[in-house]
């Protein structure tokens, strides 16, 4: 896949499957934006892209921060003059607990960095890709949302708003050649790590429940797919959620 003169921005992609997203993306070719609150991940990252030889700059960008947000999209517009692929992949994961257990700062914390910086983003890149006449946005929901896993009510209920979201903008921009889809990924990641470490008995089930039997990789198996909703052969495409993860969603 060729991504050579497409920009791309990727919130949340210090570390974990949005690294992966960015890197892949450079290595094909594209100027990437590295969208993260994480100031040292964030430079760490694009250090690591620009020794590759590849193109990217990183933006200490808070996603449910409008401000941080608008800044950053207006500073890409100015450096760039365009957003051609955005993937809303941050998100912050609260604890596990039962719903009735579940605080205010749990629902803001998965809420405000998943569902509402989508949508921030999201709102922000709207009319440059309009102008453009061109626009690829993929969002990341969960497989925890789409099944209501236990526990999850803070984290699920907002990646099903992400869900909810996508279609909207699937149905408002398709005129405009805006495409809008997400992914469900599954992937060893520190973020899946730490849920590991923290409920060490869920670790030997989990991957009981992939028909594939490995999480899944995410340079080699995750971000392809969003690779390919990008390119030309996903032109066609929109409104979809695409499980990427071995086969996990749908079995269960
Ligand atoms: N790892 C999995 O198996 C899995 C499964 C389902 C869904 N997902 C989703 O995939 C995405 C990436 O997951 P991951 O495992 O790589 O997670 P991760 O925790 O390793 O990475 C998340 C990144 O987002 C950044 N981030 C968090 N809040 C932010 C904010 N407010 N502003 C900017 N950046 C912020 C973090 O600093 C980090 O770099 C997430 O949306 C996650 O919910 C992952």
């Amino acid at each position: 896949m060729d991504f050579t003169d497409k920009v791309v921005i990727v919130t949340g992609a210090g570390r974990g499957i949005g690294f992966a997203y960015a890197k892949s993306f450079a290595l094909a070719g594209a100027q990437v934006v590295i969208a993260e609150y994480d100031e040292q991940t964030a430079a760490q990252a694009s250090e690591k892209i620009k020794a590759l030889g590849k193109k990217a700059i990183a933006i200490k960008c808070d996603v449910s921060s409008e401000t941080d947000v608008n800044q950053t999209v207006s500073a890409v517009i100015k450096e760039f003059g365009k957003v051609d692929v955005l993937v809303n992949n941050a998100q912050r994961v609260p604890d596990i607990r039962p719903a009735e257990e579940t605080t205010p700062e749990d629902m803001k914390m998965a809420w405000s960095t998943g569902a509402f910086g989508t949508y921030l983003f999201t709102h922000a890149c709207l009319p440059h890709m309009k102008a453009k006449k061109f626009g690829r946005i993929i969002n990341v929901a969960s497989m925890s949302g789409v099944v209501g896993d236990p526990g999850n009510s803070a984290y699920g209920s907002n990646k099903e708003a992400i869900r909810g979201y996508t279609r909207q903008i699937a149905n408002e921009y398709g005129e405009y050649n805006i495409t809008c889809n997400v992914i469900c990924p599954d992937a060893m990641t520190e973020l899946a790590k730490d849920f590991f470490a923290a409920n060490p008995d869920t670790f030997k089930d989990a991957k009981l429940q992939i028909p594939l039997r490995r999480f899944g990789d995410p340079e080699k198996d995750i971000a392809p797919v969003v690779m390919f909703l990008a390119s030309p052969g996903g032109n066609y495409i929109t409104g979809q959620t695409i499980g990427v993860d071995g086969g996990m969603t749908e079995a269960r």
